[in-house]
This record gives C-alpha cells, structure tokens and sequence, in this order.
C-alpha cells in the first residue's frame, strides 16, 4: 500500500486504526465531536485553508526548521552518524505549535470563540496560547500542580500570552488530571470552545487532526535529509508521550526501507508507576476517549505513571501507535531518567543544543543505537528545547560535570551505500480498517 493510499484509509470513517482508536463520548459531545469532524473534512480541502497555514508556517512559525548533523557527538560514539530534525527551532521552542496554528485557525473558521487544552510540560500550553493570541481567541490551559511547580518558567509565559492558567490539584497532580479536567471543562461549554487536544489522543478526530497538522515534520526531514546526503536514514527516531511529535516524523518515512523507532520513558524502573513506558508493559482498554494500548492499575484504572519529563508522564498512547506496532511497522524501545540526563548533558556540551527533556530520551536512544550499529546514520527528531528544564536539572544533577565520560574513539567517517530499491510497506490483510 502507497503512503497516499494508507493516509485515505487510516482513519477509517469512524476513527479507527484498525481496532484502535474510535470515539466514546458522552451523548452530548457526540454533536460536538461531529461538528469538528465535518469542519475539519470540509476545510482542511479549501485551497484558502492550505494557503493560510502555509502562509502562518512559513512567516510566524518559522519553518522549514533544519536537520542538522551532530558531527561532534558522532564522532564521540564512533562511526554512526546522528542527525537532528530541529523542533526546537519551530517558534514557541517545540513541535506543538505546528497542531495549534492548524486547530486555532479551524476554530476561527469555525466561529469558535475559545480554545482549552491540558499540558503536562507546558509547551502545548505555550503553544496554545501563542495560536490564542495570534488568532485573538480567549484561552484556558490545564496543568497539574506538579508540573506547574516543575515547568514554572512555561507558566509564565503562558500567562504573558494571555492565557488562564488552571492549576489541578486531583490524584497525581499531572497530565493525566490535567486532560480529565479539560475534559469537564467542555462538556460544559462546547458550544463555543474547542477542546484542542495536545497530542494524537482522545476522540475521533483528534488522533488524525494533530497527525495531518505534525506530518510536515516529517515531510520536510525526508526531503532535508536526502538532499543533505543523498539517502535515506537507516533509522528515524522521536520520543513518544501521546505520540504526536514521532507519527507526524515518522509517516512520511512507513514506505521507506527505514527502521522506525519511537523511544518511550522507563522513568525509574520497570515497577507500576515508577515509569510511563504504554507499549512495553500497557494492555488494551478506552481511556480519555480512545481505544489503544494503556497503563493500568489491579482496578483496571489508569494506571499512576512517572517520567522525568512532564511532556512523556502520559499512561497511554495515540491509537495509530498501538496499530503501526501491531502491523510491525514501528517499534518501541526505551530510554530511563538517568541515560536522558547524560544525553540532555551530552548534546548540549558537544554540539551547543539543550533538548528538553522528552526530546533527549530520543537523543539517549540514538546515543545508545548509534554506538551498536558502529556505522549508518540515525535521524533523531528534537522535538523541543531544553530551557523549560534547566532549573529542574540543575537543582537536581547540577551542571553536568559528572556527566563527561565519553570514552574518545576515532573521527573515522563511513560513506554508506544503500539499496537502491525501495521495499513496499503491506498492511496485512485482517489488520484493514473498518
Ligand atoms: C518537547 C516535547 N516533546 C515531546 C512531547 C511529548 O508529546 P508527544 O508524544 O505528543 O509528541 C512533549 C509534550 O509536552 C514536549 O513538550
């Protein structure tokens, strides 16, 4: 099946990524919910649309951001080459802008007068509200207290954007409570809000929203990368809370004879709740909206998760994940608190660039990867800067002093020849969409 030929197929009309996704409501949303659906089928076509997010992405946003090869933390690792696709450059300092600009500007088409959100890390709360003060929308964020106190300076420039902030003091004070909040937030007032979800989560149509608004992640890193070095990555990889900076980064690439890796938190430890790590310990269940792959308690509640990044602490995981894993297209590994420290030190005293720290679990993976494979290339995508975490860090492991201990190998670079033939991805046949 073509790339083209997928993206018509996945969703099907009723949400579903195979058996994933979907939409369960409460009755009065469902209207609502329909509403969204059929504005965003009908205006995401109009050629006025495409143009002004185009127009917005290339003057406000900033894009195209770069791809960057880290030539100096190669070098360091050995022969394999670690390559970056820098989010953190796209405006307000991570991807979560590209799915806002695209959602605030569905809501003035819409004639909504206000946008909500949860946010965990704080960027989609940035996000947000930078799309609520662009398109002159009134805007409200969610955020757990313990993320509000961990991500003070995103508090605060939420605020300088206009936005209100809500703190939320249930359960473990995070994202989780964050998106119930939100949740009840709209079943009150649908009528002229949008719930603009943070990630490729929730209801039908959220999960194919926010994957169409990020593809351009991915579409401009496939085209940047083989322009920069005349091939193709032999991995591409991106960390995964929700899931929505790593399906936009990788969609483009399911075609590709590309290994496709998203890196989860292992926070801790492999124990319930000492991690937020869905695909590796998670089963099936609805949650929030969707049918996917979660974390759960003995209750059958969502299970209490942990990461040292806000962004990653989510118990479940966007539905067209739980499917690409399941067809074995994408694989899930991943990356603890400790290995993503070393790599938020580690790119940033080797090439100049302080992640944030959902970004760096993927720079640890490619660090690890990248030492493994000894040669070949790895597309990381950055997905956000690290400014938001250095309080946090540097009150915790200080300034990375006891982080300086790579082993120096030789600068030696391998010029790799690949296939030439591009093998086709098959959705196998009981996995088709309903
Ligand atoms: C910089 C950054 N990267 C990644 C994430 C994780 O979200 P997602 O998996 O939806 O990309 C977040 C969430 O807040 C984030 O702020």
């Amino acid at each position: 099946m073509d790339f083209s030929t997928y993206l018509k197929k996945y969703p099907s009309q009723s949400g579903r990524f195979g058996r994933f996704g979907g939409a369960y409501l409460p009755e009065q949303l469902v209207p609502a919910m329909e509403e969204i659906t059929q504005a965003y089928m009908t205006i995401c076509h109009s050629s006025q649309f495409i143009n002004e997010l185009r127009r917005i992405r290339r003057e406000f946003q900033g894009r195209p951001t770069p791809v960057y090869h880290c030539e100096n933390l190669s070098r360091k690792l050995g022969n394999c080459q670690i390559y970056l696709k820098r989010e953190d450059l796209n405006h307000s300092g991570a991807h979560k802008l590209n799915h806002c600009m695209g959602e605030g500007l569905l809501a003035k088409y819409m004639g909504k007068k206000r946008i909500i959100a949860e946010t965990g890390a704080g960027m989609h709360g940035v996000a947000l509200a930078t799309a609520a003060a662009f398109f002159g929308l009134e805007c409200t964020i969610y955020m757990g207290e313990v993320d509000i106190a961990k991500q003070a300076p995103n508090v605060a420039r939420m605020k300088v954007l206009g936005a209100e902030v809500v703190p939320v003091s249930a359960g473990l004070k995070t994202l989780k409570e964050a998106v119930d909040a939100a949740f009840e937030d709209y079943l009150q007032n649908y009528k002229d809000t949008i719930y603009c979800i943070g990630s490729v989560v929730g209801p039908h149509p959220f999960p194919m929203m926010v994957r169409d608004f990020q593809m351009v992640v991915g579409e401009e890193a496939r085209a940047q990368f083989k322009e920069m070095t005349g091939f193709l990555p032999d991995v591409v990889t991106a960390c995964v809370g929700g899931g929505s900076n790593s399906i936009g980064f990788f969609l483009p690439f399911i075609n590709d004879p590309v290994e496709i890796v998203g890196v989860e938190p292992m926070g801790r430890g492999d124990k319930l709740g000492e991690h937020a790590a869905s695909m590796s310990y998670g089963v099936e269940g609805v949650m929030h909206g969707f049918d996917s792959i979660m974390l759960k308690d003995e209750d059958g509640n969502p299970a209490p998760v942990y990461s040292i990044a806000s962004g990653l602490d989510y118990p479940s995981v966007g539905p067209e994940h739980a499917f690409l894993r399941e067809l074995g297209r994408v694989k899930y590994d991943t990356a603890d608190d400790m290995e993503t420290i070393n790599a938020f030190f580690k790119l940033s005293r080797y090439e100049g660039i302080i992640p944030a720290l959902e970004s760096a679990h993927a720079v640890a993976y490619a660090m690890r990867r990248a030492k493994e494979m000894g040669k070949g290339s790895i597309l990381v995508n950055l997905s956000g800067r690290g400014d938001k975490d250095l309080d946090y860090v540097i009150e915790r492991y200080g300034t990375g002093e006891n982080f300086k201990d790579f082993d120096e190998l030789p600068a030696k670079k391998v010029v790799e020849e690949k296939p030439a033939q591009v093998e086709q991805f098959e959705t196998p046949a009981g996995n088709e969409g309903n």
